[in-house]
Formats: structure tokens, C-alpha cells, sequence
């Protein structure tokens, strides 16, 4: 039986991917700091080392999958959101990787980032590459700096650029590509979860998020990002390796519509 992981799997996007893995007949283990099997505080060293071998534990030590999607937003106190959202992914992405390279055929992996990564403009790279070069003090020693309510959403966006940037930089590694494991990233734009509500009824982050533009109408649904999810969790996934996938009701294009792809000059 096909066993995975899924972090956040208590709400949200996390728990209509783990309703719809299920009901695929797969194995899925929960990852969440309430309504899970397995209850960890993800913004602490000890709940990831916790959450990592509780899971090997019921896993028998082999993973065929894993979705990272535990994660919050504004308003939050912006080191703890750093902590959960890059620390709580990062660490976790490094800690089942030999669980997930065990397997007889490829493994998925499937991080959950966000069109943040590229709609939010000031971010600094300073942050990110302090996310990237592990150095948490530094990190927050630069959020510190950050000092008015409407830059929050920076250290929000800066979790979520520093998980795609990880994805890019290790996905076609020897360790990932090379060991049969498909790493690759969705970006969803605004989905209506828990998450999103909170943000929306922030009196300072609210009205931002209401007015943001999606062309195609709405905000998304969860369920829609499951079915994602769930492809990239498959074997249709098998020549995707470092994929960033959008799935944002088209903000992105129409804030950013000729940054990305960019040609370059040899
Ligand atoms: N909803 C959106 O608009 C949106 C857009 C882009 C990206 N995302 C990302 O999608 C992911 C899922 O978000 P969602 O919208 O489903 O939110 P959600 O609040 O419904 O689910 C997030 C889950 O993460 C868990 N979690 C929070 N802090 C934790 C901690 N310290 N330790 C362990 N688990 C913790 C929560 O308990 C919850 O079950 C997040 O990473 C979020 O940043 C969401």
C-alpha cells in the first residue's frame, strides 16, 4: 500500500488532499499540531525532530510521498511564521529524504509554496538566502528590522520564496532527482481556507487581500488544489523535477506577465 505524509493535513488544503489520497486507498499520515495522528509543533526544533521519527516510526521507515502544507499567514507573529513555514518545511524535506529515496519506484514530493513568491514586491534576498544558508539567528535578526504591521506579509512571502528556491536548487540534485525522488512546488493564489479567512478579517491585511485581482473571478477552493496535489503526487509526475506550478487564478500573469521566464545572455 502506498503510504505518504502530510503535514497540515488537520485543515484546509492539507485535509482535502489527505480526503482525497484516501480515498484513492492511500495510506496518508498526518502531520499536524491538532487533528492528526501525529500532533507536533512544527515552529520547534524538538516538535520536527518529533513529528519526523513518529512518523518513520508508524511509516516502517519508508515513504512513497510527502506534501508539506503546514503553514500560516498574516496576522502572525512574523519569526514564528518564519519558523513554520521554511524551518517546519525545510527540516522536514531533509529529514524523510532517505525514507523517501527507500522506494522500488520513484517517490513524490510535493511542497507547498505560494504565488506570494512573486506578487509581493520588496522581498528582501537577504532573508531568503539567511533561510537558504540555515541561519535562523540571522534571519530574525533581519525581521527584527522590519518594524510596521504591513511588512509582515514580507516574512510571509520570504518563507515561501525561500521553499521554492529550495525546490529549484535540490530538486535535479543527485540526492532527489538522483535517488528517484520528484521534488516539485504549487503556488496557489488566494484559496478560501481558515487561513485565508483570518487574513481577510485582519483589519490591517484585509482589504489588501480582498481587492487582490484573479481574473478568472473567485478565490479557489481547496479541493481544487487537492486534485493538484494529487497529480503531482502521481506517476504523471514522473518527468517533473523542480516545477514550480502556479494554480492562482491568473494574479500572477497579470501583475508579472513577461517576468518569468526570462531569457539570459551567455
Ligand atoms: N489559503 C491560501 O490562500 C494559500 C495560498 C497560498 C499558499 N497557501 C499555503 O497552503 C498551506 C496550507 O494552508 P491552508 O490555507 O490550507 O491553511 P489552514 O490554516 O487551513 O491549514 C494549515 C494547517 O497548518 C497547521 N499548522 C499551523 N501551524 C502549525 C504548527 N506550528 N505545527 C504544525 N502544524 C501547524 C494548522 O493547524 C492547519 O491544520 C500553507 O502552507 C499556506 O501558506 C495557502
Amino acid at each position: 500500500m502506498t503510504t505518504i505524509a502530510i503535514t497540515g493535513s488537520g485543515s484546509g488544503i492539507g485535509a482535502a488532499t489527505r480526503e482525497l489520497m484516501e480515498s484513492q486507498s492511500v495510506n496518508v499520515i498526518g502531520i499536524d499540531i491538532r487533528n492528526a495522528e501525529i500532533q507536533s509543533d512544527l515552529g520547534t526544533r524538538e516538535g520536527r525532530q518529533e513529528a519526523i521519527s513518529s512518523t518513520l516510526d508508524i511509516a516502517g521507515g519508508k515513504l512513497d510521498g510527502l506534501v508539506t502544507c503546514a503553514g500560516v499567514s498574516v496576522p502572525f507573529d512574523p519569526k514564528l511564521m518564519l519558523s513554520i513555514n521554511w524551518f517546519g518545511t525545510m527540516e522536514l524535506l531533509e529529514g524523510f529524504k532517505s525514507a523517501l529515496a527507500k522506494g522500488d519506484g520513484n517517490s513524490y514530493v510535493v511542497a507547498v509554496s505560494s504565488n506570494s513568491t512573486t506578487i509581493t514586491p520588496n522581498i528582501p534576498d537577504e532573508l531568503v538566502s539567511c533561510c537558504l544558508d540555515r541561519d535562523e539567528p540571522k534571519a530574525y535578526a533581519l525581521l527584527d528590522e522590519i518594524d510596521s504591521p504591513e511588512d509582515m506579509a514580507i516574512s510571509y512571502a520570504a518563507s515561501k520564496l525561500a521553499v521554492a528556491r529550495y525546490v529549484r536548487l535540490n530538486a535535479p540534485s543527485e540526492d532527489w532527482a538522483g535517488n528517484g525522488i520528484r521534488l516539485n512546488a504549487i503556488c496557489p493564489g488566494a484559496i478560501m481556507t481558515p487561513l485565508l479567512e483570518s487574513s481577510i478579517n485582519d483589519p490591517v491585511f484585509g482589504s489588501a487581500i480582498k481587492h487582490l485581482p484573479i481574473p478568472v473571478g473567485d478565490f479557489g477552493s481547496p479541493t481544487l488544489i487537492a486534485k493538484w496535489i494529487a497529480m503531482m503526487l502521481s506517476s504523471a509526475a514522473d518527468f517533473m523535477c523542480g516545477s514550480l506550478v502556479f494554480v492562482d487564478g491568473g494574479s500572477d500573469a497579470l501583475i508579472r506577465p513577461i517576468d518569468w521566464p526570462q531569457s539570459f545572455t551567455i
